[in-house]
């Protein structure tokens, strides 16, 4: 069974083609970041129109990579929601195109269904269930994932994702769009003790997350260190990496134990910091958990973590035969 997957649901624009192994036979990817970083954000109607332009010729190359003619593949899934919605309108559309042109079905799926899946492509025997920690730009969520692909959503952001507080603090420190690799880097050689910022919602147990406070609390420490802050960026970096990072630690260690779980895997953009990768594998020795941690390259939104989500879905038969999926996802 072939699954090819396509994501549209910001801006990337990304196409993957998947076995029932969770082998990656081809891929594509193509990233709108650049055009966007001079608006300081993503633009949705930019972003429309240039997935529009790249969509064909990505799904044309993962095609060519995976040596195969579009109809060897015997499934279309692509990303339904949430997301933008031009940009889901366009992969959406091309999806269906497809599905009609090569009389081949249809499944269109959660955006997040897909950033857990691409714990599948890293260890392929994963079994179910699991908890799943979500950090990526627009999502910070903890969720268990029952036996059945049932989805219970534990605790997540009131506020700022994750991700959101890396970009908006690392663009008050004067750092491109996206901040959050920047800091990442910056902060691999500065002081995690030199600042103590919040760590918001701390109450034992509490699985709700809040990082808002953040960009006031990195804004006054700037103002307070005054012209002496360009010595200290990545100081400031490393220590709002460390206050990041701590609360997803706690969290996470708390929902393991809430839900009395040993497998674990954390996915989304964010899941590419080496600096919560290594306290993830810290914590999961130290809890005896077995850790799943996506390859950096797919912890970011991609096509193939679409098709790697459609293949958990043939595999454990939770496909409608009716069609598209709609159901299943308690936390939309
Ligand atoms: O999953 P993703 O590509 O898009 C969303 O669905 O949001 O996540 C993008 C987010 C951005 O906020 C970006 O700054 C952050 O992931 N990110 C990182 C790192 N790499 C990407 N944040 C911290 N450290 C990184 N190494
Ligand atoms: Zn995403």
């Amino acid at each position: 069974m072939i699954v090819l997957g396509i994501e549209t649901s910001c801006d990337e624009t990304g196409c993957g083609i998947v076995d029932e192994n969770y082998r990656v036979l081809g891929q594509s990817l193509y990233s709108q970041v650049a055009t966007h970083a001079r608006f300081g954000g993503v633009v949705p109607e930019v972003a429309a129109r240039a997935h529009l332009e790249k969509i064909d010729p990505v799904v044309r190359a993962a095609l060519e990579e995976a040596q195969l003619a579009a109809d060897a593949v015997d499934v279309i899934a692509y990303t339904r929601g949430p997301g933008l919605m031009g940009p889901l309108l366009v992969g959406t559309s091309f999806a269906q195109g497809l599905s009609k042109a090569l009389n081949k079905p249809l499944m269109g799926l959660n955006h997040l269904e897909g950033h857990l899946a691409s714990a599948y492509l890293t260890d392929p025997n994963l079994k179910l269930p699991f908890l799943a920690l979500l950090v990526s730009g627009g999502h910070t969520e903890l969720v268990h994932v029952g036996e059945g692909l049932e989805f219970r959503l534990l605790g997540q952001t009131r506020d700022d994702a994750a991700g959101e507080a890396f970009d908006k603090c690392g663009k008050i420190l004067g750092l491109g769009y996206p901040a959050g690799p920047e800091v990442a880097r910056l902060a691999e050689t500065g002081r995690r003790d030199f600042l103590t910022l919040p760590h918001a919602l701390m109450e034992r147990g509490n699985l709700e997350f809040s990082f808002s406070g953040l960009k006031t609390a990195v804004t006054r420490e700037i103002e307070k260190l005054g012209a002496s802050i360009s010595d200290h960026i990545p100081d400031v970096c490393a220590s709002l990496e460390t206050a990041i990072v701590d609360v997803l630690i706690s969290k996470t260690r708390w929902a393991l134990e809430a839900c009395d779980e040993n497998r674990l895997i954390v996915a989304g953009g964010v899941a590419a910091n080496n600096y919560l990768r290594s306290r993830m594998a810290e914590l999961a020795r130290k809890e005896g958990v077995h850790l799943v941690l996506p390859e950096k390259k797919f912890c970011g939104d991609n096509g193939v973590m679409m098709a790697a989500a459609a293949q958990k879905r043939l595999e454990l038969g939770k496909w409608p035969a009716s069609g598209a999926v709609t159901a299943g996802l308690s936390w939309e």
